[in-house]
């Protein structure tokens, strides 16, 4: 392992056990407690080796511009749409994720949101706490048995969510870029056809140029006043306006949301619909899966500055 001058940045905490093995091997620089980033990112910009990062704190071409030392941008989270990977790959800086450990838990938010949404879980927490329970009657939910849900962008954590919603007796069909060789379910190139068709709509697809506001003001119209959507991907994947006048005017019937547009920022108009779930972006957070991220995170570092090849390379 390194030196303890060898410089990290941490853009985000890993959970306490894991800094702790971090800053026994290396210098941290917590720039997210610092009361001025700048200063302290000018401080320390010379011996900076490696980043940690999230998918709320950008590693931009100019902050990757500003520390000529930076070898590896350690990513503590599966998606990397925060990063500018063309640049870190013309300044041949190592980029790594956490890929396959978070499959399961995220997965399964897709499914606490479908059926919160579905059986009004929080309406009903609230109608039992404010003390409604036998004065008024709760309002009936809809069953997700029998119903077609799309995913949309059929990978690790797609076909997680597809496994899971064929135990509820879902129909289950997906949109991508292509359609993928031994897999059943329905594939529709055209994804306004697919809401068309849908009960349910869950993106579980990158974020990133490609996917930018593909869920607009067509797929929400399309996936009509009885449907739903269900965001575990990334709120750029979302026309976020669109989303809103959707809800507002009933051309969708609610939607469940763990990812937002302009993150930790959650517009106004989402915060005050009973038909909308709201989460935190929270998919991969648990305790066992932040601990394994965090592992990862030290293991590609220490493979990194040995010189050995990375455990999960982007
Ligand atoms: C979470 O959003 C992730 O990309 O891991």
């Amino acid at each position: 392992m390194p030196t303890p001058q060898h410089t990290v940045l941490a853009l985000c905490p890993l959970l306490p056990p894991e800094m702790a093995r971090l800053e026994a091997h290396f210098h941290v620089v917590r720039l997210y407690n610092e009361n001025d980033p700048e200063s302290a990112l000018q401080a320390v910009k010379n011996d900076v080796v490696a980043i940690i990062s999230n998918p709320n704190t950008p590693v931009r071409a100019s902050l990757m511009e500003a520390l000529p030392a930076l070898e590896i941008v350690t990513q503590f989270a599966v998606g990397t749409d925060n990063i500018d990977l063309p640049m870190a790959k013309t300044r041949g800086i190592a980029v790594t994720n956490t890929p396959d450990v978070l499959t399961d838990d995220t997965a399964d938010i897709a499914v606490a949101l479908l059926l919160a949404l579905s059986r009004r879980i929080v309406e009903a927490d609230m109608f039992v706490r404010i003390g409604k329970w036998g004065q008024s009657p709760m309002p009936l939910g809809v069953t997700p048995k029998g119903k077609t849900v799309g995913i949309v962008g059929l990978g690790r954590i797609g076909q997680a969510v597809a496994k899971r919603l064929t135990a509820f007796d879902m129909r289950v069909v997906y949109h991508g870029r292509q359609q993928k060789a031994d897999i059943a379910y329905g594939f529709y190139p055209d994804l306004v056809r697919m809401a068309a068709d849908c009960d349910y709509l869950i993106a579980t697809v990158s974020g990133g140029a490609a996917t930018q506001n593909m869920i607009n003001e067509d797929v929400l119209t399309a996936l009509g006043p009885k449907g739903y959507l269900i965001n575990i991907a990334r709120g750029s994947v979302v026309d976020e306006a669109a989303l809103i006048a959707a809800l507002q005017k009933g051309a969708i019937a609610g939607a469940g949301l763990d990812v937002y547009a302009h993150e930790p920022n959650v517009p106004k108009e989402l915060k005050s619909m009973d038909n909308v779930v709201l989460l935190p972006h929270i998919g991969s957070a648990t305790i066992e899966t932040r601990t394994i991220m965090g592992e990862i995170v030290l293991a590609n570092l220490q493979a990194h500055f040995s010189g050995k090849p990375l455990i999960t390379p982007v």
